[in-house]
Protein backbone atom coordinates (compact mmCIF):
# COMPACT_ATOMS: atom_id res chain seq x y z
CA UNK A 1 0.00 0.00 0.00
CA UNK A 2 1.01 3.67 -0.55
CA UNK A 3 1.79 5.46 2.81
CA UNK A 4 3.71 9.03 3.65
CA UNK A 5 6.63 7.67 5.92
CA UNK A 6 9.88 9.30 7.07
CA UNK A 7 12.79 7.34 8.04
CA UNK A 8 14.50 9.55 10.83
CA UNK A 9 13.32 12.37 12.55
CA UNK A 10 14.09 16.57 11.51
CA UNK A 11 12.35 19.27 9.85
CA UNK A 12 14.20 19.06 6.75
CA UNK A 13 13.56 15.31 6.67
CA UNK A 14 11.38 14.82 3.48
CA UNK A 15 8.16 13.49 3.26
CA UNK A 16 8.24 10.42 1.01
CA UNK A 17 5.21 7.94 -0.26
CA UNK A 18 6.53 4.78 -0.52
CA UNK A 19 5.18 1.16 -0.55
CA UNK A 20 4.94 -0.05 2.66
CA UNK A 21 3.35 -3.92 3.56
CA UNK A 22 -0.38 -4.27 4.21
CA UNK A 23 -1.25 -3.68 8.04
CA UNK A 24 -2.06 -6.94 10.02
CA UNK A 25 -4.58 -7.33 11.98
CA UNK A 26 -5.18 -8.90 15.77
CA UNK A 27 -8.04 -10.20 17.32
CA UNK A 28 -9.44 -6.78 18.35
CA UNK A 29 -8.56 -4.73 15.61
CA UNK A 30 -10.43 -3.78 12.04
CA UNK A 31 -8.91 -2.98 8.99
CA UNK A 32 -9.61 -0.02 7.44
CA UNK A 33 -10.00 1.80 3.68
CA UNK A 34 -8.68 4.68 4.58
CA UNK A 35 -10.57 7.44 2.19
CA UNK A 36 -9.48 10.69 4.24
CA UNK A 37 -7.17 11.75 6.76
CA UNK A 38 -6.54 15.35 8.48
CA UNK A 39 -3.50 16.89 9.84
CA UNK A 40 -2.53 18.27 13.16
CA UNK A 41 0.26 20.63 14.61
CA UNK A 42 1.67 16.79 16.38
CA UNK A 43 2.36 15.20 13.17
CA UNK A 44 5.46 18.13 12.40
CA UNK A 45 6.13 18.04 15.85
CA UNK A 46 6.31 14.16 15.53
CA UNK A 47 8.30 14.32 12.32
CA UNK A 48 10.44 16.93 14.13
CA UNK A 49 11.69 14.40 16.65
CA UNK A 50 9.76 17.18 19.41
CA UNK A 51 7.68 14.47 20.99
CA UNK A 52 10.13 12.01 21.79
CA UNK A 53 10.16 12.36 25.41
CA UNK A 54 5.90 11.48 25.48
CA UNK A 55 6.30 8.99 22.37
CA UNK A 56 9.33 6.58 20.39
CA UNK A 57 8.39 5.22 16.89
CA UNK A 58 10.56 3.14 14.73
CA UNK A 59 11.37 3.73 10.99
CA UNK A 60 10.47 3.48 8.65
CA UNK A 61 7.13 5.60 10.12
CA UNK A 62 4.21 6.43 8.47
CA UNK A 63 2.93 9.62 9.86
CA UNK A 64 -0.65 10.66 11.00
CA UNK A 65 -3.06 10.82 13.50
CA UNK A 66 -6.95 11.05 12.25
CA UNK A 67 -9.00 9.49 9.92
CA UNK A 68 -12.26 7.81 8.17
CA UNK A 69 -12.93 5.69 6.02
CA UNK A 70 -14.29 2.05 5.32
CA UNK A 71 -13.70 -0.74 7.24
CA UNK A 72 -12.58 -4.18 5.11
CA UNK A 73 -11.91 -6.89 7.42
CA UNK A 74 -12.14 -7.53 11.32
CA UNK A 75 -10.26 -9.71 14.23
CA UNK A 76 -11.79 -12.84 15.47
CA UNK A 77 -12.78 -10.97 18.09
CA UNK A 78 -14.88 -7.87 17.10
CA UNK A 79 -18.37 -7.49 17.09
CA UNK A 80 -19.05 -4.50 16.94
CA UNK A 81 -17.99 -3.40 13.49
CA UNK A 82 -18.20 -5.14 10.04
CA UNK A 83 -16.86 -5.13 6.54
CA UNK A 84 -18.53 -1.66 4.92
CA UNK A 85 -18.83 -0.21 7.79
CA UNK A 86 -18.09 3.42 7.31
CA UNK A 87 -16.00 4.44 10.58
CA UNK A 88 -13.74 7.31 11.88
CA UNK A 89 -10.89 7.55 14.87
CA UNK A 90 -8.10 8.47 16.17
CA UNK A 91 -5.45 5.44 16.94
CA UNK A 92 -3.64 5.01 19.84
CA UNK A 93 -0.21 7.02 20.38
CA UNK A 94 1.59 3.67 19.24
CA UNK A 95 0.07 2.65 16.26
CA UNK A 96 -0.45 5.84 14.27
CA UNK A 97 -0.38 6.31 10.30
CA UNK A 98 -3.36 7.33 8.49
CA UNK A 99 -1.55 8.92 5.87
CA UNK A 100 -1.22 5.93 4.05
CA UNK A 101 -4.17 3.60 2.27
CA UNK A 102 -4.70 1.44 5.17
CA UNK A 103 -4.97 0.78 8.99
CA UNK A 104 -5.51 -1.33 11.64
CA UNK A 105 -6.66 0.07 14.15
CA UNK A 106 -7.94 -1.47 17.68
CA UNK A 107 -11.75 -1.34 18.16
CA UNK A 108 -12.10 0.62 20.67
CA UNK A 109 -10.43 3.34 19.07
CA UNK A 110 -13.19 4.13 16.68
CA UNK A 111 -16.67 5.15 16.00
CA UNK A 112 -18.99 4.78 13.25
CA UNK A 113 -18.84 7.86 11.12
CA UNK A 114 -21.07 10.81 11.57
CA UNK A 115 -24.28 10.04 8.65
CA UNK A 116 -24.36 13.33 7.89
CA UNK A 117 -20.37 14.14 7.50
CA UNK A 118 -18.34 13.37 4.19
CA UNK A 119 -15.51 11.38 4.95
CA UNK A 120 -13.34 14.12 4.47
CA UNK A 121 -15.28 16.12 6.67
CA UNK A 122 -15.52 13.38 9.09
CA UNK A 123 -11.91 13.02 9.20
CA UNK A 124 -11.40 16.18 10.40
CA UNK A 125 -12.95 15.65 13.44
CA UNK A 126 -11.27 12.54 15.77
CA UNK A 127 -7.96 14.68 17.18
CA UNK A 128 -9.69 18.42 17.96
CA UNK A 129 -12.85 16.55 18.90
CA UNK A 130 -11.72 14.69 21.61
CA UNK A 131 -9.11 16.41 23.02
CA UNK A 132 -11.86 19.27 23.05
CA UNK A 133 -14.71 16.44 25.08
CA UNK A 134 -12.03 15.78 27.24
CA UNK A 135 -11.19 19.71 27.69
CA UNK A 136 -14.64 20.25 28.85
CA UNK A 137 -16.33 17.52 30.20
CA UNK A 138 -13.38 15.18 31.91
CA UNK A 139 -11.64 17.88 32.82
CA UNK A 140 -13.20 21.36 33.48
CA UNK A 141 -16.78 19.50 34.35
CA UNK A 142 -18.04 23.09 32.23
CA UNK A 143 -21.26 24.66 33.04
CA UNK A 144 -23.96 25.95 31.71
CA UNK A 145 -23.57 29.89 32.17
CA UNK A 146 -19.80 29.42 32.79
CA UNK A 147 -17.64 32.12 31.74
CA UNK A 148 -14.69 30.39 29.18
CA UNK A 149 -11.63 31.76 27.34
CA UNK A 150 -10.69 29.62 24.58
CA UNK A 151 -7.36 30.62 22.74
CA UNK A 152 -6.93 30.58 18.65
CA UNK A 153 -10.53 30.30 18.23
CA UNK A 154 -10.16 30.00 14.55
CA UNK A 155 -7.42 27.36 14.52
CA UNK A 156 -8.74 23.09 14.07
CA UNK A 157 -9.03 22.77 18.04
CA UNK A 158 -10.68 26.27 18.39
CA UNK A 159 -13.11 26.02 15.73
CA UNK A 160 -14.26 22.71 17.37
CA UNK A 161 -14.00 23.96 21.05
CA UNK A 162 -16.26 27.13 19.92
CA UNK A 163 -19.51 24.84 18.81
CA UNK A 164 -18.96 22.62 22.04
CA UNK A 165 -18.65 25.44 24.28
CA UNK A 166 -21.65 27.15 23.35
CA UNK A 167 -23.76 23.79 23.20
CA UNK A 168 -22.40 23.04 26.94
CA UNK A 169 -24.05 26.71 27.96
CA UNK A 170 -21.45 28.76 28.70
CA UNK A 171 -20.37 32.25 27.96
CA UNK A 172 -17.11 32.11 24.82
CA UNK A 173 -14.06 34.66 24.72
CA UNK A 174 -11.75 33.84 22.42
CA UNK A 175 -8.72 35.32 21.15
CA UNK A 176 -8.56 35.80 17.37
CA UNK A 177 -6.68 37.89 14.52
CA UNK A 178 -8.67 40.04 11.43
CA UNK A 179 -8.16 36.51 9.65
CA UNK A 180 -10.56 34.49 11.91
CA UNK A 181 -13.31 37.33 12.82
CA UNK A 182 -15.82 35.76 10.53
CA UNK A 183 -15.04 32.33 10.97
CA UNK A 184 -15.30 32.46 15.50
CA UNK A 185 -18.42 35.19 14.65
CA UNK A 186 -19.80 32.52 12.64
CA UNK A 187 -18.93 29.59 15.53
CA UNK A 188 -21.08 31.90 18.24
CA UNK A 189 -17.92 33.14 20.19
CA UNK A 190 -19.89 35.68 22.49
CA UNK A 191 -16.88 38.05 22.59
CA UNK A 192 -14.00 38.55 20.04
CA UNK A 193 -10.86 39.65 21.48
CA UNK A 194 -8.33 40.88 18.14
CA UNK A 195 -4.90 39.53 19.82
CA UNK A 196 -3.27 41.43 17.35
CA UNK A 197 -4.29 44.57 18.87
CA UNK A 198 -5.69 44.00 22.39
CA UNK A 199 -4.76 42.46 25.68
CA UNK A 200 -7.30 40.12 26.41
CA UNK A 201 -5.18 40.09 30.18
CA UNK A 202 -6.96 43.66 30.79
CA UNK A 203 -10.27 42.60 29.30
CA UNK A 204 -11.50 39.82 31.00
CA UNK A 205 -11.72 39.25 34.48
CA UNK A 206 -13.94 36.67 37.00
CA UNK A 207 -13.77 33.58 34.15
CA UNK A 208 -14.30 30.04 35.38
CA UNK A 209 -12.22 28.62 32.56
CA UNK A 210 -9.59 29.18 29.95
CA UNK A 211 -8.49 26.81 27.13
CA UNK A 212 -5.26 27.20 25.80
CA UNK A 213 -3.87 26.18 22.47
CA UNK A 214 -0.83 28.25 22.59
CA UNK A 215 1.22 28.13 25.81
CA UNK A 216 4.13 30.59 27.16
CA UNK A 217 3.54 34.06 27.62
CA UNK A 218 -0.73 33.53 26.91
CA UNK A 219 -0.72 30.83 29.08
CA UNK A 220 0.68 32.70 31.90
CA UNK A 221 -1.35 35.95 31.45
CA UNK A 222 -4.52 33.46 31.39
CA UNK A 223 -4.08 33.01 35.00
CA UNK A 224 -5.54 36.86 36.30
CA UNK A 225 -8.23 36.35 34.21
CA UNK A 226 -9.07 33.33 36.24
CA UNK A 227 -11.62 34.03 39.48
CA UNK A 228 -10.40 32.34 42.63
CA UNK A 229 -10.87 28.25 41.75
CA UNK A 230 -10.90 29.01 38.23
CA UNK A 231 -9.02 26.17 36.10
CA UNK A 232 -7.08 26.01 32.86
CA UNK A 233 -6.46 23.20 30.45
CA UNK A 234 -3.47 23.76 28.54
CA UNK A 235 -2.63 21.23 25.56
CA UNK A 236 -0.05 23.31 24.65
CA UNK A 237 1.92 24.57 27.46
CA UNK A 238 4.34 22.77 29.84
CA UNK A 239 2.95 19.14 31.36
CA UNK A 240 3.61 19.36 34.93
CA UNK A 241 4.02 16.64 37.87
CA UNK A 242 0.46 16.35 38.10
CA UNK A 243 0.33 14.80 34.48
CA UNK A 244 3.38 12.83 35.07
CA UNK A 245 1.75 11.05 37.65
CA UNK A 246 -1.48 9.96 36.13
CA UNK A 247 0.09 9.68 32.65
CA UNK A 248 2.66 6.85 34.92
CA UNK A 249 5.64 8.31 33.38
CA UNK A 250 8.13 7.45 36.31
CA UNK A 251 9.76 8.94 39.03
CA UNK A 252 12.61 10.85 36.64
CA UNK A 253 10.46 12.23 33.90
CA UNK A 254 8.07 13.36 36.94
CA UNK A 255 10.22 15.38 38.51
CA UNK A 256 11.75 16.96 35.35
CA UNK A 257 8.12 17.79 34.56
CA UNK A 258 7.72 19.14 38.09
CA UNK A 259 11.06 21.36 37.88
CA UNK A 260 9.87 22.84 34.09
CA UNK A 261 6.86 23.46 35.11
CA UNK A 262 7.64 25.25 38.23
CA UNK A 263 5.92 28.69 36.43
CA UNK A 264 2.43 27.73 35.97
CA UNK A 265 2.85 25.54 39.54
CA UNK A 266 3.98 28.90 41.64
CA UNK A 267 0.87 31.18 39.23
CA UNK A 268 -1.48 28.52 40.47
CA UNK A 269 -0.27 28.69 44.48
CA UNK A 270 -0.64 32.64 43.27
CA UNK A 271 -3.86 32.77 41.65
CA UNK A 272 -5.69 30.09 43.80
CA UNK A 273 -6.80 27.97 40.64
CA UNK A 274 -5.92 25.21 38.72
CA UNK A 275 -3.65 23.70 36.41
CA UNK A 276 -4.20 20.94 34.28
CA UNK A 277 -1.85 19.57 31.51
CA UNK A 278 -3.90 17.69 28.88
CA UNK A 279 -2.70 15.03 26.65
CA UNK A 280 -5.68 13.55 24.14
CA UNK A 281 -6.48 9.47 24.65
CA UNK A 282 -8.02 7.77 21.77
CA UNK A 283 -11.90 7.32 22.35
CA UNK A 284 -14.40 5.47 20.56
CA UNK A 285 -16.92 5.54 23.05
CA UNK A 286 -16.33 9.75 23.13
CA UNK A 287 -15.92 9.51 19.31
CA UNK A 288 -19.46 8.05 19.75
CA UNK A 289 -20.98 10.79 21.56
CA UNK A 290 -19.22 13.96 19.31
CA UNK A 291 -21.02 12.13 16.39
CA UNK A 292 -24.52 11.84 17.68
CA UNK A 293 -23.64 16.00 18.41
CA UNK A 294 -23.03 16.62 15.00
CA UNK A 295 -26.23 14.70 13.68
CA UNK A 296 -27.74 16.78 15.70
CA UNK A 297 -26.22 19.46 13.88
CA UNK A 298 -25.02 20.87 17.42
CA UNK A 299 -20.88 20.98 15.57
CA UNK A 300 -20.17 21.12 11.70
CA UNK A 301 -16.75 20.43 11.04
CA UNK A 302 -14.37 23.21 9.61
CA UNK A 303 -12.11 22.55 6.69
CA UNK A 304 -9.48 24.96 5.71
CA UNK A 305 -7.89 23.10 2.54
CA UNK A 306 -7.69 19.71 1.12
CA UNK A 307 -5.02 18.36 -0.31
CA UNK A 308 -4.36 14.99 -2.40
CA UNK A 309 -1.89 12.36 -0.63
CA UNK A 310 0.60 13.68 -2.83
CA UNK A 311 0.63 16.81 -2.02
CA UNK A 312 1.16 16.38 1.99
CA UNK A 313 4.60 17.74 2.07
CA UNK A 314 2.84 21.31 1.02
CA UNK A 315 0.14 20.62 3.28
CA UNK A 316 1.93 19.80 6.28
CA UNK A 317 4.15 23.35 5.22
CA UNK A 318 0.75 25.27 4.53
CA UNK A 319 -0.23 23.93 8.65
CA UNK A 320 2.86 24.60 10.20
CA UNK A 321 2.95 28.47 8.62
CA UNK A 322 0.27 28.53 11.60
CA UNK A 323 -2.66 30.26 10.20
CA UNK A 324 -5.10 27.66 9.18
CA UNK A 325 -8.57 28.57 9.73
CA UNK A 326 -9.96 25.07 10.82
CA UNK A 327 -8.46 21.98 9.90
CA UNK A 328 -6.55 20.59 6.92
CA UNK A 329 -7.55 17.40 5.49
CA UNK A 330 -5.58 14.74 3.10
CA UNK A 331 -7.49 13.11 0.54
CA UNK A 332 -6.92 9.66 0.20
CA UNK A 333 -9.67 7.57 -2.07
N1 LIG B 1 -1.91 18.01 24.02
C1 LIG B 1 -2.81 17.56 23.14
O1 LIG B 1 -3.40 16.48 23.31
C2 LIG B 1 -3.13 18.40 21.94
C3 LIG B 1 -4.25 18.07 21.15
C4 LIG B 1 -4.58 18.91 20.08
C5 LIG B 1 -3.79 20.03 19.80
N2 LIG B 1 -2.71 20.29 20.58
C6 LIG B 1 -1.89 21.50 20.32
O2 LIG B 1 -2.73 22.62 20.29
C7 LIG B 1 -2.16 23.61 19.43
C8 LIG B 1 -3.24 24.15 18.51
O3 LIG B 1 -3.64 23.13 17.61
P1 LIG B 1 -4.56 23.49 16.36
O4 LIG B 1 -4.85 22.22 15.64
O5 LIG B 1 -5.70 24.32 16.80
O6 LIG B 1 -3.53 24.41 15.52
P2 LIG B 1 -3.78 25.27 14.22
O7 LIG B 1 -5.05 24.86 13.56
O8 LIG B 1 -2.54 25.23 13.43
O9 LIG B 1 -3.95 26.76 14.78
C9 LIG B 1 -3.82 27.81 13.86
C10 LIG B 1 -4.66 28.98 14.32
O10 LIG B 1 -4.10 29.57 15.50
C11 LIG B 1 -4.33 30.97 15.45
N3 LIG B 1 -3.36 31.67 16.29
C12 LIG B 1 -2.01 31.62 16.19
N4 LIG B 1 -1.44 32.37 17.17
C13 LIG B 1 -2.45 32.90 17.89
C14 LIG B 1 -2.51 33.76 19.03
N5 LIG B 1 -1.41 34.22 19.61
N6 LIG B 1 -3.73 34.06 19.53
C15 LIG B 1 -4.86 33.60 18.95
N7 LIG B 1 -4.87 32.79 17.85
C16 LIG B 1 -3.68 32.45 17.34
C17 LIG B 1 -4.17 31.31 13.99
O11 LIG B 1 -4.91 32.48 13.70
P3 LIG B 1 -4.26 33.69 12.82
O12 LIG B 1 -3.86 33.09 11.50
O13 LIG B 1 -5.38 34.64 12.68
O14 LIG B 1 -3.10 34.19 13.62
C18 LIG B 1 -4.73 30.07 13.27
O15 LIG B 1 -6.09 30.23 12.86
C19 LIG B 1 -0.98 22.94 18.74
O16 LIG B 1 0.21 23.32 19.38
C20 LIG B 1 -1.24 21.45 18.96
O17 LIG B 1 -0.06 20.68 18.95
C21 LIG B 1 -2.36 19.50 21.62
Amino acid sequence: MKAITIDSYGKQVPLVMTEQPMPEIGEHDVLVDIHAASLNPIDFKIKEGKMKFLLSYKFPLILGNDFSGVVVKVGERVNAYKPGDEVFGRPRKNRIGTLAEFIAVHEDDISLKPRNLSFEEAASIPLVGLTTYQAFVDILKLQKGQKILIHAGSGGVGTFAIQLAKWMGAFVATTASDKGYDLVKSMGADLIINYKKENFEDMLTGYDAVFDTLGGAALEKSFRILKPGGQIVSVSGMPNARFGKEANLGWIKTTILSIISHKTTALEKKTNTRYHFLFMKPSGVQLNIIKEYIEEGHIKPVIDKVYPLEDTGQAFQYLEAGGAKGKVVIRIK
